[in-house]
């Protein structure tokens, strides 16, 4: 398969018809990654239903009409103050390295920016986030509300001022996290 480029590939807003492709693609995406439970899919599926949920920011990538990734970012607070969580990002395993989920975290930051967010949490790869700009929770205050080696809780400043922002951040009932 020839890699893809960016005009070969739409982002766009999830719509209620894409729901059952996006579970499936998140269950098949996560089959093979280093952190998983099995359960990716039906976190989305239950954060659809949450107050924490923001349509604008639940994403898709299209390529020849079927979907090849997803990102799903998701209100949080630190703090008292809004802001927003990553998760789950997720690219077909035949799309994967062709730049998909480069492409849906970016068009994310500028979403999110737009809506007046001041930063984005992740949890995720120390190698892999990083090369987006998102740099360790803990340089800014910010701490997970469970134990996580400090490299993987991350954070991107969507803002100048962020360290007036500090704190644990609160999730949504729906990660069920207690
Ligand atoms: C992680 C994931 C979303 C990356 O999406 P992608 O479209 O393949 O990534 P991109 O093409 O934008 O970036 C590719 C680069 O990221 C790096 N990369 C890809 N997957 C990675 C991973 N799981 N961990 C660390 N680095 C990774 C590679 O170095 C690659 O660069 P290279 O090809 O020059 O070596 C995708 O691999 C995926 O869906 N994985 C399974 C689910 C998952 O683990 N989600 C992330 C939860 S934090």
């Amino acid at each position: 398969m020839q890699p893809l480029t960016m005009k070969d590939f739409t982002i766009r807003t999830e719509k209620s018809a894409d729901y059952p492709a996006v579970e499936s693609l998140v269950y098949q995406a996560f089959l093979i990654a280093e952190q998983r439970d099995g359960t990716e899919q039906d976190l989305v599926r239950r954060l659809r239903q949450s107050t924490a949920f923001i349509p604008e920011l639940s994403l898709v990538a299209e390529h020849d009409g079927s979907l090849v990734g997803y990102i799903l970012l998701t209100e949080v607070t630190i703090n008292g103050h809004k802001a927003l969580a990553l998760a789950p990002l997720a690219v077909a395993p035949a799309y994967q390295r062709q730049g998909i989920g480069t492409a849906l975290i970016k068009r994310s930051h500028l979403i999110a920016q737009k809506l007046g967010y001041p930063c984005i949490i992740v949890l995720g790869s120390d190698t892999y986030y990083p090369r987006l700009g998102y740099q360790p929770a803990a340089k800014y205050g910010i701490k997970a509300p469970f134990e996580v080696p400090s490299k993987y809780y991350q954070v991107y400043p969507l803002v100048r001022n962020l360290t007036e922002i500090s704190g644990t951040v609160a999730y949504a009932p729906e990660f069920d996290l207690n």
